[in-house]
């Protein structure tokens, strides 16, 4: 058998595909002793748990992680609850509300942020800028602000929780000055929520916070609390996904000069390049499920009661789904995006079944927005000289910098 590093180790994280392909290979079902699962990696098998309408597999096991920092979510909700909350909260990110309400949002926050480095970053013979620090980083937290409706001065506040619950969540190491620091982040971020949900409440307006506020499913409403946890929830699954989705985007179109090219002439080529890259690169690499009963997969069969790890990243780049896997290609024949929106059909990097990314058509508008504001922006963007992304993280992966040079 080939050896198979950890995926824990620093070896896996800094180059997991090697690790993915001889998992998919020669060990589709690994016990994995650290984080005490059983880690999957076909497309068949990580597909079919996901679509599971939770007679085989439920998200029960979640709590252990997401509680500390956001309290009850929508993830950890299972059977008729989860449908209520989904019923609840969904409609303010399908189409009408986006485009009507929150496309003009999502264009003047990336306006902003674009305006903002280029009056900081350009020189006589043009400029450098790190997109991940500049742009990405920022751009899906200030959205998400904005369509709550919160006031402009909190930004700032709320970036600091962003970077705070993310460390908690890839704390993977237990350090508890990153864990105290969430505990932290936790319990102000309700004493800022509460309070603006509760005022809300008497003053409805068109935002984001007033929908979920008098949403109404079955004579159910949610608590004070609950869209707090929700709110909570968006700035990890809203912001750290779509944050890494820019930087990767970028990444793999300027290692692939011709594409970037392309992709820069034909502008309806940027949905491919979006299917492509969340295929190619996905921002949730792992996520997480419980048996419900004794199943069987490809190698073999696991108990009640586990938990299943599921490599969205292996699965995206198995040979038995896609040809030539480990290839960014966004004119692959295996991708149905270029003109409808079907990431179901694409990949797997917004899961599947009941927790099938609620935000995918909000992300896919701020991803296709940014992109094509910095490139009308930086006409001539390359890479800056040497300069090579390099992607970090195992639970959530993108590249920690991009640099680019643009004019002179
Ligand atoms: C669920 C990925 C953007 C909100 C999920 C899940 C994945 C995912 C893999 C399933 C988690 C699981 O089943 O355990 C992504 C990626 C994004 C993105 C790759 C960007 C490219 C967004 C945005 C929002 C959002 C912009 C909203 C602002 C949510 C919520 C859930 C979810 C609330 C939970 C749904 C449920 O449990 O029913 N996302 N997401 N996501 N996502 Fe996203």
């Amino acid at each position: 058998a080939q050896e198979i590093p950890d995926i824990l180790s620093p070896e896996f994280a800094a180059d997991p595909y090697p690790a993915y392909r001889a998992m998919r290979e020669s060990a589709p079902l690994l016990w994995h002793d650290a984080t005490k699962s059983y880690v999957i990696s076909r497309y068949e098998d990580v597909e079919r748990t996901f679509k599971d309408r939770e007679s085989e597999f439920t998200t029960d096991n979640y709590d252990w992680q997401i509680e500390p920092v956001h309290g009850k979510t929508i993830l950890q909700l299972s059977g008729r609850e989860h449908a209520v909350r989904r019923a609840l909260v969904a409609p303010a990110f399908r189409g009408s509300d986006l485009e009507q309400k929150f496309l003009p949002v999502i264009e003047r926050n990336a306006r902003e942020l674009i305006g903002a480095f280029l009056r900081d970053e350009r020189g006589e013979g043009g400029g450098e800028v790190d997109l991940v620090a500049a742009f990405a980083t920022r751009f899906p937290v200030n959205v998400i602000a904005d369509m709550l409706g919160l006031d402009k001065a909190d930004h700032a506040k709320f970036h600091g929780w962003y970077t705070s619950v993310i460390a908690f969540l890839g704390n993977l190491a237990g350090d508890p000055e990153i864990a105290a620091a969430g505990d932290r982040t936790r319990r102000e971020f309700a004493e800022y929520m509460i309070p603006v949900i509760r005022h809300r409440r008497e003053n409805l307006g068109g935002d984001l916070l007033s929908t979920l506020c008098a949403a109404e499913v079955d004579g159910v409403r949610m608590s004070d609390e609950d869209i707090k946890a929700f709110c909570s929830l968006l700035l990890a699954a809203g912001g750290e996904t779509t944050d890494k989705a820019i930087a990767s985007i970028f990444a793999n179109l300027l290692t692939h000069p011709d594409q970037l090219a392309a992709v820069r002439a034909d502008r309806t080529l940027v949905g491919r390049a979006f299917a492509e890259t969340l295929r190619f690169t996905p921002p949730v690499h792992m996520i997480m499920r419980q048996t419900a009963k004794e199943v069987t997969l490809s190698g073999g069969t696991v108990p009640a009661g586990a938990t299943v790890t599921c490599l969205i990243g292996a699965a995206n780049r198995d040979g038995a789904r896609y040809t030539d896997p480990d290839t960014f290609n966004i004119f692959r024949d295996d991708l149905t995006s270029a003109t409808a929106f079907s990431a179901a059909a694409d990949h797997l990097a917004f899961a599947l079944g009941r927790h099938f990314c609620v935000g995918a058509l909000l992300a896919k508008a701020e991803v296709e927005t940014g992109v094509n504001q910095l490139l009308d922006a930086l006409p001539d963007m390359r890479l800056a000289e040497g300069f090579v992304p390099v992607e970090q993280g195992v639970f959530t992966r993108g590249p920690v910098e991009v640099r680019v040079r643009f004019g002179g």
